[in-house]
């Protein structure tokens, strides 16, 4: 498929990622072998049959689990390098990248220790592989407002070196709302933020997450084909949509790719982006997630040319920086 080929080749941004959603069973392994632990699982084998997902909730306990391994440094920077490698593979150019500090803190690992080894690895990234990373700091809504508050203090001391803030985790339960004050914060520090909404939650996750969160993308935001006049305002306030395709099979959003919405909302004129979201669990990178979206729907030339220019569109580079990708 000539289409294919150019979509793949195509260079891109990727705008939804977590850094802790890239970390493969083999890495794991080897981390949990230079930390001297032990994972649940006997093998890899093990643990990639535990990759068998009902839901966001089953995938975030086994995604909280094996980010255990991760304790030094060198491990963040391991984890990035790996990562960056292969989003170059997949000709992805810039990255902004999630990471969620408060799994982290939470057993005792130093925010200063993840931020050194995440930077590490993206400077070193530049040099080898000429692609660009910026850091989004995301709050995990399943804890409280008071530990999103305690985290942004702890950030607060190096705050040049995070672009943004992010808002994940468990999305049932935990609206956008439990948040407005968290995030006026985030606003009043100078940085845009964003927030995944409405990919298992209703579409009033996604009008919270814009008029309460003051997001500037919305993270999947999938399920805003529920409402005809979110999707209209997603239109036209060209609100860019970070859409995961198999992200949203594996979590079982849609029972196959033919159901995915990504083509109803590209219809509607919505500023749709593709990305892998946790490549190392949901069965690809970037261009794995554009071969199973072809396969699904074969989009023409222009279609993937617009995905790669929304990615560009969207991204929070300056303007100059976006005209020479553009
Ligand atoms: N949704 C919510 N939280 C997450 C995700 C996701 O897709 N990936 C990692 N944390
Ligand atoms: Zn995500």
């Amino acid at each position: 498929d000539p289409v294919l080929d150019l979509a793949c080749r195509m260079p891109k941004a990727e705008l939804h990622v977590h850094i802790e959603g890239t970390l493969e069973p083999d890495l794991a392994f080897a981390l949990a072998r230079r930390n001297g632990i032990a994972l649940p699982y006997a093998d890899e084998a093990a643990l990639r049959a535990a990759y068998d997902f009902d839901s966001l909730q089953s995938f975030l306990d086994l995604y909280y689990a094996c980010a255990d391994v991760l304790r030094t440094a060198d491990d963040f920077r391991d984890l990035m390098l790996a990562y960056l490698e292969r989003a170059a593979a997949d000709n992805v150019v810039h990255a902004e990248i999630f990471f969620d500090p408060q799994t982290h803190t939470a057993r005792g690992i130093a925010y200063r220790t993840v931020l050194d080894g995440l930077e590490e690895g993206l400077r070193i990234g530049r040099q080898r592989w000429g692609i660009s990373g910026l850091l989004i700091l995301c709050f995990l809504r399943h804890l409280s407002e008071e530990e999103a508050f305690a985290t942004l203090a702890e950030a607060e001391p190096w705050l040049d070196r995070i672009h943004g803030f992010g808002l994940d985790s468990s999305e049932q339960g935990h609206p956008p709302s439990k948040f407005a004050r968290v995030f006026a914060r985030c606003r009043e520090l100078g940085k845009p933020v964003v927030a995944h909404a409405g990919e298992e939650g209703p579409p009033a996750y996604v009008v919270e997450a814009l008029d309460l969160l003051g997001s500037a993308r919305i993270d999947h935001g999938v399920r805003s084909v529920e409402d005809p006049a979110l999707v209209a305002r997603l239109a036209r306030e060209a609100i860019p949509l970070t859409v995961c395709p198999l992200s949203n099979l594996r979590l079982c959003v849609f029972g196959t790719m033919a159901e995915h919405t990504l083509p109803q909302l590209l219809a509607a004129g919505v500023r749709v982006t593709v990305n892998s979201d946790d490549p190392a669990y949901f069965g690809g990178y970037l261009n794995d997630n554009i071969r199973a979206v072809q396969a699904a729907f074969a989009f023409d030339a222009a279609t993937w040319q617009r995905i790669a220019r929304n990615s560009f569109e969207a991204s929070f580079v300056d303007a100059a920086q976006k005209a020479a990708w553009i």
